[in-house]
């Protein structure tokens, strides 16, 4: 017992160990390291005075030292050592082949541009490290700072011209990592609207690998997000390195096999029709690019990301140190009426919503302006008066008075050349001057870059919380941008618009949030457009797709989940068959598929039968009870549904451990094969878990109550009537 007890606290000390940070610098080797949760991050000076990465990995032993960083030699004439070595963030300049994390054109039209380190300061959990041109009055702050729990590392780069002329600043990295060469796979998320998420799996190869948006804003196209394990993708074992960009706007993140076959990523401003005048005194402050390390395959990799952006990336609006709370179950009515809202039909559907357990009821897009179709309205932020003629508090009123609370749909950003808005400022749009400008779902992108625009829509914003009882906010942004001109400034600074437009966004979101605290935000653009860890500070939750079909919704959201937390990700029930498929699926069978992350319902309830309400009522309530298991617990993905596989599973495990939750999947049986034995991870092994039916049935054989060991190396066997045509089975299992 006493030996036990020893045993435990050292399990307890090394435990607290890691979930501390240090960041300490050896000053006779001149050699930076950043150790945080199981995670070790160490750059040194060259003997040049160029900031060199050295090690990015496993923690190292507390007393493991590195000497001065080494300069990769000379590779013949053509590959010099400045290209060759992999540097924190390098110039464009001195012969540099690789990607530059900075690439400057001086007012005399100089572009070389060398930095070298000149100072750092040291914080509690990481460092400031400043560099300067060797030359030039040009200075880069490389900021590093580790979260002490999951090792995940925020860099950035502060820009800043001494100079006494204009420099141009044409590409600017928030980091640059690299890794050492070895077999390696990349894994990035791509898709398109109503198809976003497909998890993309290939081997590295030499060359660069461009993951980007162009479009002014995330996109559905790709996400800014990147994993690359050693080796062949493997969900459990093996060790992976991540990264995602916090950044609203066009993004670039560049994955690279060099000529010596290091990998170096790089990620920050899409360079494509960059130029950033930095005028002598101005600095530019780059978005933070997160990175982190897990020694657990693509599955601990995600699990620490979820964890690390529950912690300390959404918005905490109970206080600094309160994570959220799991979302409310939402009812929203855009599948039930698209813009055909009215004062009864919303009243309806909200009495509908209250009656299956719905927390939260949202009117979606057609409440305002002279909106009947998407042609009109978009800028007329008034209720529409026919559609509402006592304005919204009669609908607000009695959605609180059915218990629940109001959220409402918004696009700010966007007009409609029908609008009174458009009349009255055609010049408040992305445009050049004498250019058409091209209009997509009818409608044009406001250019929030500008302080009017930027005003205007806080403004509107400020006035609909400030009159309303509105707990929550649908953002929407429905189109991406074309004809980015900024005509107000001079031409050679009217690129500008790629980093104020997002930096007006984010300063409007921070001011809402500092007028109306407690209101709660959905980002959304045309499904998972906007999804990226720079509005996830401001958004509580986002919209992953349009496409709600529930068995095309198990790949999206199995590819989701590598970059982000199912806390945010929405999945609303809709109608069958499902307009995307024609696809007819059972109320059981898309209820499980939406449990699996937020859950929401955006059917037409008034047609749903006695049954279907009872039926949705009932695993509305046995969602309620663990919910915080599924949003915030750990996520394993046990199958996945990619590649047309005939079975998926996804089981998640509370903090403690002292609760479980399986969601299982049939495509189609084939040739009446049963559902695989299932065997689950992440419980105890000494603790007796009770198993519960959400939905479907366990074989008759299986115990009521066993181990964790039992659950995790026998596994759960199905009964054989789990077969058909989309099938779904949930249980939970609970501490005895
Ligand atoms: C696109 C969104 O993704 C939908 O959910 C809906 O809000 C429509 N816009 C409304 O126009």
């Amino acid at each position: 017992m006493k030996a036990f007890t020893a045993l435990a606290a050292l399990a307890l000390a090394s435990s607290l160990a890691f979930a501390q940070s240090a960041a300490t610098f050896d000053p006779a080797a001149k050699v930076f390291r950043i150790d945080g949760g199981h995670v070790s991050y160490v750059f040194g000076v060259n003997p040049r005075g160029e900031l060199q990465q050295l090690y990015w990995g496993g923690r190292l032993g507390a007393t493991d030292s590195f000497p001065e960083a080494k300069p990769m030699p000379d590779w013949a004439s053509f590959d010099s050592s400045y290209t060759n070595t992999p540097q924190e963030y390098v110039g464009w300049g001195a012969g540099l082949f690789s990607e530059p994390a900075l690439k400057v054109t001086f007012a005399d039209g100089n572009r070389d541009l060398v930095l070298h380190y000149v100072s750092h300061s040291k914080t509690d959990d990481g460092f400031d490290v400043v560099m300067k041109d060797i030359r030039r009055e040009v200075y880069v702050t490389l900021h590093y700072r580790i979260e002490p729990v999951s090792g995940i590392l925020a860099r950035s780069a502060t820009i800043e011209n001494r100079e006494k002329q204009p420099i141009t600043l044409e590409q600017v990295a928030a980091a640059a990592w690299a890794l050492p060469p070895a077999h390696y796979t990349l894994n990035y998320l791509t898709g398109r609207w109503a198809g976003e998420w497909t998890l993309t799996q290939e081997p590295l190869h030499p060359g660069e690998r461009v993951i980007e948006s162009r479009r002014g804003t995330t996109g559905h196209q790709a996400n800014p997000w990147f994993a690359i394990q050693e080796g062949a993708p493997d969900e459990n074992h093996g060790e992976v390195w991540f990264g995602a960009l916090a950044w609203s706007g066009s993004w670039r993140i560049t994955v690279e096999q060099d000529q010596l076959d290091e990998v170096r990523v790089t990620g920050g401003f899409n360079p494509f029709d960059f130029g950033y005048v930095l005028h002598p005194g101005e600095k530019l402050e780059t978005p933070i690019f997160y990175g982190g390390y897990s020694a657990h395959g693509m599955g601990g990799a995600s699990r620490l990301l979820h964890h690390f952006e529950v912690d300390h990336i959404l918005p905490h609006r109970a206080g600094p140190n309160v994570p959220p709370k799991p979302r409310p179950v939402i009812y929203n009515s855009w599948e039930a009426t698209e813009m055909n809202v009215n004062e009864a039909g919303q009243m309806a559907l909200a009495e509908k919503a209250a009656a299956l357990g719905v927390d939260r009821f949202v009117m979606d897009d057609g409440w305002f302006g002279q909106r009947k179709t998407d042609h009109a309205g978009l800028g007329d932020w008034y209720v529409n008066p026919e559609k509402f003629p006592h304005g919204l508090k009669p609908l607000i009123d009695k959605v609180h008075s059915l218990g629940m609370d109001f959220g409402l749909w918004v696009e700010p950003e966007m007009v409609n050349p029908d609008s009174d808005l458009y009349r009255k400022h055609p010049d408040w749009v992305l445009n050049f001057p004498g250019r058409p400008r091209s209009e997509m779902r009818t409608q044009l992108v406001l250019n929030l870059a500008r302080p009017d625009v930027k005003e205007y829509v806080l403004g509107f914003l400020d006035k609909l919380l400030t009159e309303n009882d509105i707990a929550f906010l649908k953002w929407d942004y429905n189109r991406n941008w074309s004809e980015p001109g900024w005509d107000q400034l001079p031409p050679n600074e009217q690129k500008k618009v790629y980093v104020a437009f997002i930096q007006n966004l984010y300063s409007i979101l921070d001011e809402l949030h500092r007028r109306h605290p407690k209101v709660e935000l959905e980002s959304c653009s045309g499904g998972g457009g906007r999804v990226d860890l720079g509005i996830l500070k401001y958004a509580d939750e986002v919209w992953p797709s349009d496409n709600t079909d529930p068995f095309d919704r198990l790949t999206q959201q199995d590819g989701f989940t590598y970059a982000y937390t199912p806390q945010v990700m929405m999945a609303w029930v809709t109608d069958s068959p499902h307009w995307m498929n024609l696809r007819a699926t059972s109320l059981e069978y898309r209820m499980l598929s939406s449990m699996q992350g937020s859950l929401g319902i955006g059917a037409n309830i008034t047609k749903w039968t006695p049954e279907d309400m009872a039926t949705a009522k009932r695993l509305i309530a046995d969602y309620h009870q663990v919910q915080p298991t599924i949003v915030q617990g750990d996520l394993y993905r046990l199958i996945s549904p990619r590649n047309g596989s005939e079975f998926s599973a996804t089981q998640t495990v509370n903090k403690d451990r002292s609760q479980s939750v399986v969601f299982l999947f049939i495509h189609s049986t084939q040739e009446g094969r049963l559902f695989p034995r299932l065997k689950l991870q992440g419980l105890d092994p000494k603790t007796e878990y009770t198993l519960t039916p959400i939905e479907g049935k366990a074989a008759e054989q299986t115990p009521a109550t066993a181990s964790g060991a039992w659950w995790m190396h026998h596994g759960l066997d199905m009964d054989a009537s789990f077969r058909g045509d989309f099938k779904a089975a949930a249980f939970r299992l609970d501490k005895k």
